[in-house]
């Protein structure tokens, strides 16, 4: 295995305009069409040599014995002894899981059946709590495509900061509200707090029944009896899909609400024409695997420490929040999954914003800064509004233009004035932002983490390192345990010397 990381770190590296120069058919050979999304990787700097290195390592990873497993339904999450099952959602998995998903959806789709015909009386809003994996997705694909086709009015709140959830409330008129209570474990003290409170405000606002308002999407029925959710409007989902891959099954309710059910299967489809490709096509026209061996090659052998997505599309500008948690929480790890140290940078850092704001205040760094930061342009074809002039078109030029000028910088007389240029970038440009669409591309980003923690030998399905910080809390909120100087001044500033 380290010999096969040798290679990788021994191939030449050669100027990207220089690549370009000397291979003629770059271009072709560095872009995969699928799901109506062209991914080139042409502006990267995968060699012939790198993608045969890279092949020999996912060889030496044993990458399709690991990806028939993920598949396959074997516990891959070795720490917490679970599969991990989000393709299930869209077709990809054991017979059982796919036909447990489809049970679950089809309950999903006889309660949105029913919300439409009234059984809630006339709603308007949906208050959807959940944070994390169960909220990041749901708030991605309603503000993607439900922008002018929702059919309620979404507000998903999250932190447990009040002011969330009092922002979100006020336009809402209690009377027409569905509260649905989003989490996985149905303990997550933030959730449960805000969904409280929501409760409270219901019955503030002469709601007779709240908890007859509430819809649970939780893979712990039983918690949620517990809380008071009547079981008929509990929507499960399995255990063995992450949070952080879980807008699928039942947490994506309220996208397929707003939405309508035609379009929540269009992303379904979507995801799974890309896992079609994730699992069959070979490693160099694999546009996850791709994208894993570019961001292995920056982060391994380059050192970058980060990689940048900019979404050049309003419809997508939560993207990059939605795969912080993706990419960093899967593969922000130390340890392999036997538990040896893993020796090398995992997960980079992922962040990014919106173009072309972000070239009006980041772009300076890429161009011109110390660090190598790998680019990730994210945009589509069709824009979603009408205007007249030439929005889409001046978007989309930005878009293109800095990818050119980050490769080829520019020399001047000056210092100052000058940009060195070989600066890596990817352009992923979709046809359009429809669910299908939507689908294919979180897809791609799933298997290409998964692909990502596979040539690291690690474990993409856990999370462990959240945890300390929240017991830590709970000691702090039961007082009696004393903490470094710093914390306790902190503690009693905040709440009183009798705080704690
Ligand atoms: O604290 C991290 C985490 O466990 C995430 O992995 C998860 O998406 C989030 O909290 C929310 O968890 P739950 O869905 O159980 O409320």
């Amino acid at each position: 295995m380290s010999d096969a990381w040798a290679a990788v770190e021994r191939a030449p590296a050669k100027r990207l305009t220089e690549l370009f120069a000397a291979e003629p058919d770059r271009l072709s050979r560095l872009t995969v069409e699928e799901g109506g999304i062209r991914f080139d990787f042409s502006k990267t700097h995968l060699t012939q040599e790198l993608l045969e290195a890279f092949e020999a390592l996912a060889d030496a990873m044993q990458f399709d014995r690991a990806r028939d497993a993920l598949f396959a339904g074997e516990k891959v999450n070795v720490t917490e002894g679970r599969a991990a099952e989000h393709s299930a959602e869209r077709g990809h998995g054991t017979p059982e899981s796919v036909e447990r998903a489809q049970a679950f959806h089809a309950r999903m789709r006889s309660l949105i059946d029913a919300i439409e015909a009234g059984a809630f009386g006339p709603i308007r809003h949906i208050l959807h709590i959940g944070i994390g994996g169960s909220a990041l997705g749901p708030d991605f694909l309603v503000d993607a495509i439900g922008r002018d086709e929702s059919r309620y009015d979404v507000a998903v709140v999250s932190n447990v900061d009040g002011a969330a959830l009092e922002e979100a409330i006020r336009r809402f008129d209690a009377t027409a509200t569905l509260v649905v209570v989003a989490s996985k474990t149905f303990t997550t003290t933030e959730t449960m707090l805000n969904a409280r409170s929501a409760l409270a405000w219901l019955e503030e606002h002469g709601v007779e029944d709240p908890y007859g308002r509430v819809v649970a999407l939780t893979a712990s029925p039983d918690k949620a009896i517990e809380f008071g959710v009547d079981e008929t409007r509990i929507l499960p989902f399995s255990e063995t899909v992450g949070g952080r891959y879980s807008l699928w099954s039942s947490i994506g309710f309220p996208a397929a609400l707003a939405l309508g059910w035609d379009a929540f299967e269009s992303l379904l489809e979507g995801a799974s024409t890309m896992d079609r490709h994730f699992r069959t096509a070979p490693l160099r026209e694999n546009a996850p695997v791709l994208a894993a061996f570019a961001d292995r090659y920056y982060a391994n052998v380059r050192g970058a420490q980060t990689r940048a997505v900019f979404a050049y599309d309003e419809r997508l500008r939560l993207l990059p929040p939605y795969l912080q948690q993706l990419e960093m929480e899967s593969n922000g790890k130390s340890v392999t999954v036997g538990g040896q140290p893993v020796g090398r940078a995992s997960s980079q850092i992922t962040w990014g914003g919106v173009g072309t704001d972000a070239q009006h205040a980041v772009f300076q760094l890429l161009h011109q800064g110390t660090h190598l930061v790998p680019v990730e342009f994210v945009a589509a074809v069709e824009p979603e509004h009408g205007l007249e002039f030439d929005h889409h078109r001046q978007l989309l030029i930005n878009c293109f233009a800095q990818g050119a000028a980050l490769m080829t910088g520019k020399q001047a007389d000056d210092p100052a004035r000058s940009y060195p240029g070989d600066r890596p970038s990817t352009t992923i440009l979709l046809d359009s932002v429809d669910p299908r669409t939507l689908g294919a591309l979180i897809a791609f980003y799933e298997q290409r983490t998964f692909a990502n923690a596979v040539l690291l030998n690690i474990n993409a399905f856990d999370q462990f390192g959240v945890e300390l910080g929240k017991e830590m809390a709970k000691a702090i909120d039961s007082g009696g345990f004393e903490f470094d100087p710093s914390t306790q001044a902190l503690i009693e500033r905040a709440f009183g010397p009798a705080a704690n």
